[in-house]
C-alpha cells in the first residue's frame, strides 16, 4: 500500500441533508438517512473526513445493493458518484482500463466489451457499483474480480489521505477482501484498474455456460456472446432489483473439508459441491436451503425466491426485521439438517 500522487485539495465543504434511501438500496427496504452526502468530485473527500469525525458513523454507499438497511441510518451517510471509463494502457499482454468508483457495474462491463476490451463479459448485470466490486470480490459464472483485479485508489478516511492498494493490499478471497474486515467507513474506492489480458481467452467452463443452447452451438464464442448469454440465464434466474427488490445471494456458499464433504455426500448424494483449490469443498448454498423446501416460501413480507433459493426477496413493505428473520429460520433449518452454518453476504447496517 503507497500514498498515492493524486491528492485533492482541501477547499471544498460538504452539507450533509436528510435523504430518503428507500429507492437507493436494491432491497427496496424503507429507510432514511438524516445526513446523507453526495460525492462528485474527489476534491470533496477532504471535506468527508473532518465532517466523518463529526458525524461518526459512516456509511459508505455505492449502488446498495449488498445491504441490509435498517428504517433510520444513524450518523452520516456519503453517496459515491465519480464518473468516468478510460483506457490507460494498451499493452502487448493486456488492456489496463480504470473506472471511477461511482461507474455503474454493468455499464462498465458494456462499455469495455463495446470496446474490445474483452475480459469482464462473466460478470455482466451484477448489480453495483465499480467501488463496490472489490469489497465482496465479485464473482460470476467462473469469473471472480480478482482475476482481472490491478490496483486500486481508496481515500482513508481516518487518516484523511489517498492511498494506492495492490491485490495483496486488498486481501482478496471468496467474496472477502479487507474491506470487510476493517472499521466501517475506513475506505471510499475512488477508482479500480482491471487488468484483462490478450489475447482474450473465453471461459466457459460453468455449468450454466456448458448448458447453453445457442453459446454451446458457437464454434468460436466471443466476449459478446458469453455477454449475451449471462445477461440472459441472470434474467431467466434471478429477480430484477427494479421490479422485486433483493440483495443478490444472501448467503456464501460454505466451504468445508474434504471429510466433512465426503460425510455429507454418503448421507445426501445430491449434494452439490466444488472442489477448491486448498483441498476443501465449496457446497451450493443454494441447493441445501432449497432441499430444506424454502424456495418460493415466505415469512411475513420477507420471501425465498422461487427459482433462485439463495436469493431472499422482499415482497412487499418488508423491513430489515423481516429479512433477518427469515435469514435466521433459513440458518437454523440448513444447521439443523446438514450441520452446516450459512454466512449472510449483505453487510447489515
Ligand atoms: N441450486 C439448487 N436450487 C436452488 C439454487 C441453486 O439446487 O434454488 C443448485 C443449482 O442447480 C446448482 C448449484 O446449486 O447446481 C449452484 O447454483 P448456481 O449456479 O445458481 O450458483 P450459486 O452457487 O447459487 C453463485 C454466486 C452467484 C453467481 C452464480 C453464478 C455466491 C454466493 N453466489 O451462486 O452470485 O451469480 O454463482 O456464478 O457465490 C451474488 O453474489 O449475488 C450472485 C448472484
Amino acid at each position: 500500500m503507497s500514498n498515492s500522487p493524486v491528492m485533492p485539495d482541501a477547499k471544498t465543504t460538504l452539507f450533509p441533508v436528510a435523504q430518503d434511501l428507500s429507492g437507493l438500496n436494491t432491497l427496496g427496504l424503507a429507510s432514511r438517512a438524516g445526513a446523507c452526502v453526495t460525492l462528485d468530485q474527489p476534491s470533496q473527500l477532504p471535506a468527508l473526513s473532518a465532517l466523518a469525525r463529526e458525524r461518526a458513523p459512516l456509511l459508505v454507499l455505492g449502488g446498495g445493493s449488498n445491504v441490509v438497511l435498517p428504517e433510520t441510518v444513524p450518523g452520516l451517510v456519503a453517496r459515491v458518484r465519480f464518473q468516468g471509463v478510460r483506457l490507460l494502457e494498451a499493452r502487448a499482454d493486456a488492456w489496463l482500463v480504470e473506472a471511477a468508483g461511482g461507474e455503474n457495474w454493468h455499464g462498465f462491463v458494456s462499455a469495455c466489451v463495446e470496446q474490445g476490451w474483452d475480459g469482464l463479459e462473466n460478470l455482466a448485470l451484477i448489480p453495483g457499483t465499480v467501488g463496490a466490486s472489490p469489497v465482496q470480490n465479485i464473482g460470476a459464472y467462473g469469473v471472480e474480480l480478482d482475476q482481472r483485479f490491478h490496483s486500486l485508489t481508496a481515500w482513508d478516511v481516518q487518516q484523511a489521505r489517498m492511498v494506492d492498494m495492490s491485490a495483496a493490499d486488498c486481501c482478496f478471497s471468496y467474496r472477502d477482501s479487507r474491506f470487510k474486515h476493517d472499521a466501517p467507513g475506513r475506505w471510499v474506492i475512488v477508482s479500480v484498474r482491471f487488468v484483462l489480458p490478450r489475447p482474450w481467452r473465453p471461459v466457459l467452463a460453468y455449468p450454466d455456460l456448458q448448458r447453453h443452447e445457442r453459446l454451446s452451438r458457437t464454434a468460436s464464442p466471443t466476449a459478446r456472446d458469453i455477454f449475451d448469454a449471462v445477461c440472459e440465464i441472470r434474467r431467466a434466474k434471478l429477480p430484477d432489483p427494479a421490479v422485486t427488490g433483493n440483495a443478490g445471494s444472501f448467503f456464501k456458499n460454505p466451504i468445508v473439508s474434504a471429510a466433512r464433504r465426503d460425510e455429507l455426500l454418503a448421507r445426501f448424494p445430491g449434494l452439490v459441491s466444488y472442489a477448491q483449490p486448498d483441498g476443501g469443498y465449496k457446497l451450493a448454498a443454494g441447493w441445501l436451503i432449497d432441499q430444506c423446501g424454502w424456495k418460493g416460501r415466505s415469512l411475513g413480507a420477507a420471501g425465498v425466491h422461487d427459482r433462485q433459493a439463495l436469493v431472499l426477496v422482499n415482497r412487499g413493505g418488508a423491513t430489515a426485521a423481516d429479512i433477518m428473520a427469515l435469514a435466521g429460520a433459513i440458518q437454523e433449518a440448513v444447521a439443523e439438517r446438514y450441520g452446516v452454518a450459512l454466512e449472510p453476504e449483505p453487510v447489515r447496517v
